[in-house]
């Protein structure tokens, strides 16, 4: 503050700061990690069974398998001056828990999952369903990254393109 006219500055929210600070606020991206196990079968049925085998393998299993997921969500923010927060974690946590792992964790991606019906439950189509779910709950923070991890060596990232 000052050689602006305005007498100094008094509020001191934070340390460094004002609320007559030409500073632009912080922007921070915060990230909670969330587990599941679900299973699935990969599967395209306008396809042939060699057509399936040869495509998704181990996947296309007719009897299921399970995945141990890892889904890291990831919100973008200014930092908060009152909290020192983007947003409340323990708060996200519900959000992704009421909207996404309530309804997938130990349940069938092809049979149980309303989100995910009609579609072949692959990585891609996942991370791109929960995004559908999880995006307008967060509103007014704004989601900008999922990762969810299917095995320890293979991942997927979605943006919401
Ligand atoms: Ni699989």
């Amino acid at each position: 503050p000052g050689g602006n006219g305005r007498p100094p500055c008094r509020i001191r929210i934070a340390p460094d700061r004002c609320p007559h600070s030409a500073t632009p606020m912080p922007v921070v991206t915060v990230t909670r990690r969330m587990h599941f196990n679900a299973a699935h079968r990969v599967h395209n049925p306008a396809l042939s069974d060699e057509e399936n085998t040869r495509l998704f393998g181990k996947c296309n299993n007719p009897n299921w398998h399970g995945h141990n997921y890892i889904l890291d969500v990831s919100v973008r923010g200014p930092v908060d001056d009152r909290t020192g927060y983007v947003l409340d974690l323990g708060a996200l946590k519900k959000i992704v828990e009421e909207r996404a792992v309530n309804l997938i964790d130990h349940k069938n991606f092809n049979l149980d999952v309303p989100f995910m019906r009609g579609v072949i439950p692959t990585s891609e189509n996942i991370v791109v369903g929960i995004w559908r779910e999880l995006e307008p709950a967060i509103r007014p923070g704004q989601l900008v990254k999922l990762v969810m991890w299917e095995t320890p060596n293979n991942y997927v990232e979605y943006t919401g393109e």
